[in-house]
């Protein structure tokens, strides 16, 4: 069994992405420009916000954060993502999510512009996707590719079995895994999917993003399976400072012995969404100095 080492692949990546920063810097072009927009004080979200904001500075991005309290109303909202939309100096932005229940997430996610849409969240965004366009992939998929791609992972013809059919992970991962060039052989299972063992036992790479903490156990998978874990539910610990810990999908104790390669949680999928965040703003950038 393989450990996947989103963490060293991650960083890797980012000395990649800072190269390219420094290349544009000299040829006198600005930095990339991301700004995150944070509502309200979800102790999740405003840890990855600060991890997007960190890594920003690490290759050489210019950041910014907006933050609003959990009252902000609907068109406060959107009066900041149509002042971003027209600010030429931002690149690319983020409205992290989740929203508070009485502001529309999609109304939200519809109104950036899909310039600058570097979650790739934006229907225009998902659509370019399923059409096989260039386009801004969304930061989980996009981040689960690279790694099966740099941990050598066979896809072509491979049987990849996805749990969980969100629009910002396992859908989008779907239509990537078909792509031509992966060419993996896809199957999409949710809450309503009968005989799951059945089918996940089949996988040649499973694919856990249902965010139910140990639900993929040893007897779901054949010996040989890639899996790769998406989960990142928050539970309680004593073990931590912080009195909390990231816990996966996937039961790593009887499911790691038989993988040829497993993601850990947390250092997994985790690091490799902020690399992705990063492309796509810098893809982004070079779009504008075009
Ligand atoms: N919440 C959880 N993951 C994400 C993400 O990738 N982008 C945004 N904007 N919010 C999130």
């Amino acid at each position: 069994m393989q450990l996947i080492d989103g963490k060293k692949t991650s960083a890797e990546i980012k000395q990649e992405i800072a190269a390219e920063v420094a290349k544009m810097v000299a040829d006198g072009k600005s930095a990339p420009h991301l700004t995150a927009v944070l509502v309200g004080h979800d102790g999740g979200s405003e840890t990855y916000v600060a991890h997007k904001i960190k890594s920003c500075e690490e290759v050489g991005f210019v950041s910014q954060l907006i933050r609003f309290e959990d009252d902000v109303t609907e068109d406060e909202l959107l009066k900041t993502v149509d002042m971003l939309n027209k600010d030429p100096k931002v690149d690319g932005f983020i409205v992290q999510l989740p929203l508070p229940k009485h502001i529309d997430e999609q109304k939200i996610i519809e109104a950036v512009s899909p310039e600058k849409d570097v979650d790739g969240f934006h229907p225009v965004n998902l659509g370019k996707l399923v059409a096989g366009l260039d386009t801004f992939v969304s930061a989980t998929p996009s981040g689960i590719v690279d790694l099966l791609k740099r941990y050598n992972i066979p896809t072509a013809g491979k049987h990849c079995v996805i749990i969980g059919r969100s629009n910002i992970v396992g859908r989008p991962l779907s239509i990537l895994m078909s792509q031509k060039g992966i060419d993996a052989t896809v199957t999409v299972c949710h809450s309503r999917t009968e005989n799951l063992k059945e089918i996940t036992q089949s996988a040649d790479i499973l694919v856990a993003a249902i965010g139910k903490p140990g639900f993929v156990t040893g007897d779901m998978v054949k010996d040989g399976v890639a899996v790769i874990d998406v989960g990142t539910t928050r539970v309680k610990s004593d073990q931590t400072k912080s009195g909390w810990k990231l816990k996966g999908d996937v039961d790593f104790d009887s499911v790691s012995p038989k993988a040829s390669f497993i993601t850990p949680v947390p250092g997994g999928v985790g690091p490799m969404t902020i690399c992705s965040l990063l492309k796509n703003t810098l893809k982004a950038a070079k779009n504008r100095t075009k």
